[in-house]
């Protein structure tokens, strides 16, 4: 997001279901090391089913020196100490018709009701913000995050196997006209 779209969306505070506040804002460029602190803390079984890319602190560095692109939307969960608890994000090739999206939540925030908390953002960010139309592929056996996909909104488009270990998953999208 660029500092223009930032100040659109400034950040916002919501409460976790057992009462914590933490703030939900757009990365920034001197994130990197809370943002690796924050990948390296992803458990090997979250990893199965969320990897975009290795979940290295020198990837989280390069993550957060685009964090001022205009072809990317990040959202933080901030917890406090600018500690980072999660993140979800959207990103799109210049000039592309629909953004790869993704989430993850550390241990600590999961089942609190962020994943529902950061894609609301998302949405609203989406509406204003890039090709309109967001797409995620999710393994069958997730179905926590199927089911958040679901309630939030994206639709099957169709089934696939994810490759090397031919891994039944769905293709979904949500569409910001929806
Ligand atoms: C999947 C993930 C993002 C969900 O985020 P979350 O913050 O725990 O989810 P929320 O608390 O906001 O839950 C919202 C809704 O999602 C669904 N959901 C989330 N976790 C669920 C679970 N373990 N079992 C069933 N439904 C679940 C429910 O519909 C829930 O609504 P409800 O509370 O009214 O039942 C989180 O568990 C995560 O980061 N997992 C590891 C990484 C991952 O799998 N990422 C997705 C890769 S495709």
């Amino acid at each position: 997001m660029t500092p223009a779209e930032q100040t659109l969306f400034p950040p916002v505070t919501v409460l976790c279901k057992d009462g914590r506040p933490v703030t939900l804002r757009p990365l920034q460029p001197t994130d990197g090391p809370a943002l690796g602190d924050f990948y390296e803390s992803i458990p090997p079984a979250d990893i199965f089913y969320y990897c975009p890319h290795p979940l290295t602190r020198d990837r989280a560095l390069q993550n957060a020196t685009q964090a001022l692109s205009p072809t990317e939307v990040v959202l933080v969960v901030d917890s406090g100490n600018g500690r980072i608890g999660g993140y979800a994000w959207f990103r799109w090739p210049p000039g592309a018709t629909v953004a790869g999206f993704g989430i993850c939540l550390s241990s600590a925030f999961k089942g609190q009701g962020l994943g529902e908390a950061l894609i609301r953002r998302l949405k609203e960010i989406a509406r204003r913000i890039g090709p309109g139309t967001l797409e995620l592929t999710v393994q069958k056996k997730n179905s926590g995050a199927v089911s958040l996909y679901h309630k939030m909104g994206f639709e099957i488009v169709r089934e696939q196997l994810r490759q090397p270990d031919n891994e039944p998953e769905y293709f979904m999208a949500l569409k910001m006209t929806q």
